[in-house]
């Protein structure tokens, strides 16, 4: 089967295509898929640059975030049938209940071989089928960053009237956009880029705000709102903290997801202190947290927000290069073409 590895080198300059023997006929209680489609999130660029340095080793397939089409299963397999449109799970050991340390080990695109090849073959139980009518390019923007802003969103509990302030318009911003309209939130939304905010507010944000014109945001997230946020999406880490402690209301959430503004944050621990400010981190969700996201995607009937540019598999290098620039609005896809 044909892929797209990291063989002689860490950095996208290392990714090559290749090919690996087909995969056998599926386990008992295994599902053999061909992947359609991909999806790029801001790890697999720091994934790309050995970041997460324990992870992985050479040669390695990138790229956590699929959606394939089954075309055999095991004979003991339940919940499955050739022809569904799958997605493999971000953290492949991680069924239901809290993030436990047991599950280390088990990312795809980083501990595992991620979604730029032809062929995969997954445990059962570490497969979610897509939403009824979505496209392969559609899933396969689901299992790292929707999955993560719903258990932000939705896991936190967000209620109709809560105001929720999240921050720019990448992929799992935009997700818990659309997850906050659900639950019948206000949202407010950040981006350096006044077009992005109007584009942002065509899906459904209520105010939008430039944090490179507005530097100090919080401010005018709480004239807006009249009172400080009931959940913070933290995605900036460093460049956002800061603010997002000043954003959030006393008793209020803030929920670590992202550092792409740093990872290494100072912190005003009196304010966090005296305001009983809540900072609960995130790491992606379990697998019924993505099939209870399925079900309120099926009932409620949105897409994802996908940027304009789609790229084949084989420029998993471009596209990359591409995210790392922030040129984009929403998920960039690949497709296996
Ligand atoms: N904890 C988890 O499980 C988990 C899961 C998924 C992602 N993450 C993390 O979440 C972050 C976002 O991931 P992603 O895949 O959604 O990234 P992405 O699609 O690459 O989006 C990044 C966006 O961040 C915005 N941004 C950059 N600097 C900012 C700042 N100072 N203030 C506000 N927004 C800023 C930009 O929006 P504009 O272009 O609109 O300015 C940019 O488009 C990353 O750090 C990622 O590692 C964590």
């Amino acid at each position: 089967m044909k892929v797209m590895e990291m063989r002689d080198g860490w950095g996208i300059e290392h990714i090559v295509p290749g090919t690996r023997p087909d995969p056998g006929p599926p386990g008992p209680r295994d599902v053999l898929i061909r992947f359609e489609a991909a999806s790029l999130n801001y790890r697999d660029l720091v994934m790309a640059q050995h970041g997460y340095g324990r992870m992985g080793a050479l040669p390695f397939i990138p790229l956590s975030d699929g959606a394939g089409r089954v075309i055999a299963t095991g004979a003991e397999v339940t919940r499955f049938t050739v022809g569904d449109l799958v997605c493999p799970t971000f953290l492949q050991g991680w069924i239901s209940g809290p993030l436990r340390e047991s599950y280390r080990g088990t990312t795809m695109g980083g501990d595992i071989d991620g979604a730029v090849r032809d062929f995969g073959i997954f445990p059962e139980a570490a497969l979610v089928r897509a939403p009824h009518g979505w496209t392969a390019r559609e899933a396969a923007t689901l299992p790292c960053a929707a999955v993560t802003a719903w258990n932000a969103v939705i896991c936190n509990g967000t209620k109709p009237g809560d105001v929720m302030v999240t921050q720019g318009t990448g992929g799992v911003s935009l997700f818990a956009l659309q997850f906050a309209k659900l639950a019948g939130a206000t949202v407010v939304i950040t981006s350096s880029s006044d077009a992005k905010l109007d584009r942002a507010k065509a899906i459904g944000a209520d105010i939008g705000i430039n944090y490179k014109s507005h530097p100090e945001w919080s401010r005018v997230v709480r004239e807006r709102i009249g009172r400080g946020a009931d959940l913070v999406i933290e995605l900036g880490g460093a460049a956002t903290l800061d603010q997002s402690v000043r954003a959030v209301r006393a008793s209020g959430t803030i929920s670590m997801i992202g550092v792409v503004g740093g990872g290494s944050a100072t912190l005003e621990l009196g304010r966090v202190v005296t305001q009983a400010v809540r900072l609960v981190a995130a790491t992606c969700g379990s697998r019924e947290m993505f099939e209870d996201m399925v079900r309120a995607i099926d009932t409620h009937g949105i897409k994802p927000a996908i940027d304009d540019k789609v790229y084949a598999f084989s420029e998993v290098a471009d596209s990359l290069r591409a995210l790392g620039k922030g040129a984009h609005f929403g998920k960039i896809c690949l497709e296996n073409r």
